[in-house]
């Protein structure tokens, strides 16, 4: 079946020495860690708290957050060992191709670049917004027909153009940016936290987890997650359904650290670091992040929390609008780095590709100076500018998380395959208690896609026949491990 045509392990590793395709190595634990938190801690937090809380969860939004971390760090145990084991550019994408074949891989690289590129350009759009506040409340202003709410959101297109030219210049350098912009969204975070703590009511947080109230229509609507559709439950929001729901959509806050995955060519000491940094980054943000919600939650009755701007308007509301002023401007900063760390990892993933000959392989070249897949980083820049500009705030979070829940499925499903596969190679990190672990990994990402809604299934079911689409009429041909298989089928014995 050559649908199912694997890469050995040894080839994605050799391809790296090619010196047309080649990564720099100098990447530490430290820096990514802070690549980690940098891409991870962003829009889900200072954006969709408010709305999953206002809308869903109320304040059991802070359970919907562990519920997600639960189902990202046993992921992340998985991309831990393989990527400690293949430390090679282009993360699931590279996994699924040598332990589940080239058709997964296709499907999972087309699914990793919808998490990364439309995440990105969800991130430039909630950018723009926080950095529209902040404008104005520095008495400046930016012009409304051309702000997030218009119909061409100029803020958003120039900031992801910028950070194309930055991410174009060399990744070391944007890794220095990087680290100045995560210190100050490290510390507006826990200034929330700090100084929100003393606005914290008991009576704010009771009860913990609202009772459920029936959808108004009572009916099957687009907008009903597809597990109470397909179950018949009763479409409703708040209560233990409304948990879950806010826990697939909250999903989008630990987004990224599988991000660190898709570095791993760049890493000094793969082996050692990259667990460090994936299950390091992913620990540090879910501790932050539910403080975060319990004050945010407390500060204020979930009905008046704001659905756009939670962190800085919780501080209005309790009379504070110094402090908001400074948390907008902390957002500001702090959603840069995740553009600019999706749009690296988007540029990686098709960088993997292309080495493969799945997308023309002319666009992975590196450049001879910068070291970095430049060609690829423009074009990504352009298209991710391109969406970010045109397409309206909307639903967009949900596809991106169903995207990546589906590769977090297929890599979960794909540790214990190659174990079996390969017992053979040396795993510098094990996921503990395979298969069960893995297997509960597979199970609850699932479980999280189908408390999705109906019309995110629909548009996901689109993406993903344009890839089959792209797939049968470029990579399928013209596959590096298809033409050899084929040339040694030639060779006669
Ligand atoms: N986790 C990233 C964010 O919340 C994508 O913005």
């Amino acid at each position: 079946m050559s649908l199912l045509r694997t890469k050995t392990i040894e080839q994605s590793i050799a391809d790296t020495d090619e010196p047309e395709y080649q990564l720099k190595k100098r990447l530490t634990a430290l820096d990514l860690t802070v690549f980690g938190i940098g891409v991870i801690i962003g829009a889900g937090i200072f954006t969709l708290t408010g709305r999953a809380a206002k809308e869903f969860a109320g304040p059991s939004i802070a359970i919907s957050f562990v519920l997600a971390a639960i189902c990202c760090g046993l992921a992340a145990l998985c991309y831990a060992e393989f990527s400690s084991t293949v430390p090679v550019s282009g993360s699931a994408y590279t996994f699924s191709y040598f332990s589940l074949g080239e058709i997964f891989a296709w499907i999972i690289g087309w699914d990793l670049l919808l998490e990364l590129m439309l995440g990105a350009s969800v991130v430039a759009q909630g950018w723009s917004a926080y950095a529209e506040l902040f404008l104005q409340q520095i008495g400046l202003g930016w012009p409304e027909s051309i702000g997030s709410e218009s119909s061409v959101n100029v803020l958003a297109m120039l900031l992801v153009l910028v950070l194309t030219a930055l991410a174009t210049a060399g990744i070391k350098e944007s890794m220095r940016v990087n680290l100045v912009l995560v210190a100050i969204k490290l510390f507006i975070v826990l200034f929330v936290i700090v100084a929100g703590f003393f606005y914290v009511k008991g009576s704010n947080l009771t009860p913990f987890i609202p009772p459920g109230v029936p959808a108004e229509s009572g009916e099957v609507e687009i907008t009903t997650p597809l597990f109470q559709a397909l179950f018949g439950v009763a479409p409703s929001t708040f209560g233990v359904s409304g948990l879950i729901a806010g826990a697939s959509l909250v999903f989008f806050a630990f987004i990224g650290f599988d991000v660190v995955a898709t570095t791993a060519e760049e890493a000094k000491n793969p082996q050692r670091d990259l667990p460090r940094g994936i299950l390091g980054s992913l620990a540090i943000c879910t501790v932050l992040y539910v403080l975060v919600c319990i004050v945010i939650t407390g500060m204020q009755n979930y009905t008046d929390i704001s659905a756009n701007a939670a962190l800085a308007t919780a501080f209005e509301n309790v009379g504070r609008p110094g402090f908001a002023t400074l948390i907008a401007a902390g957002a500001v900063a702090g959603l840069t780095t995740v553009v600019l760390t999706l749009m690296i990892g988007a540029a990686r993933v098709v960088f993997a590709m292309s080495r493969d000959h799945l997308v023309p392989p002319s666009l992975g070249k590196t450049h001879p100076v910068w070291g970095t897949p430049y060609r690829l980083t423009i074009g990504i820049g352009v298209l991710v500018a391109l969406v970010a500009g045109l397409t309206p705030i909307g639903k967009l979070e949900e596809m991106v998380n169903i995207g990546t829940l589906a590769a977090f499925t297929v890599v979960s499903i794909a540790v214990p395959l190659l174990r079996r596969k390969r017992p053979d190679i040396q795993r510098a990190f094990k996921v503990p208690l395979n298969p069960v672990l893995p297997i509960i990994s597979a199970l609850i990402c699932v479980y999280l896609m189908l408390n999705l809604s109906i019309e995110t299934w629909l548009r996901f079911g689109v993406w993903m026949l344009l890839g089959f689409v792209a797939y049968f009429i470029y990579g399928y041909k013209r596959s590096r491990v298809g033409r050899e298989e084929s040339e040694h089928r030639n060779i006669p014995a």
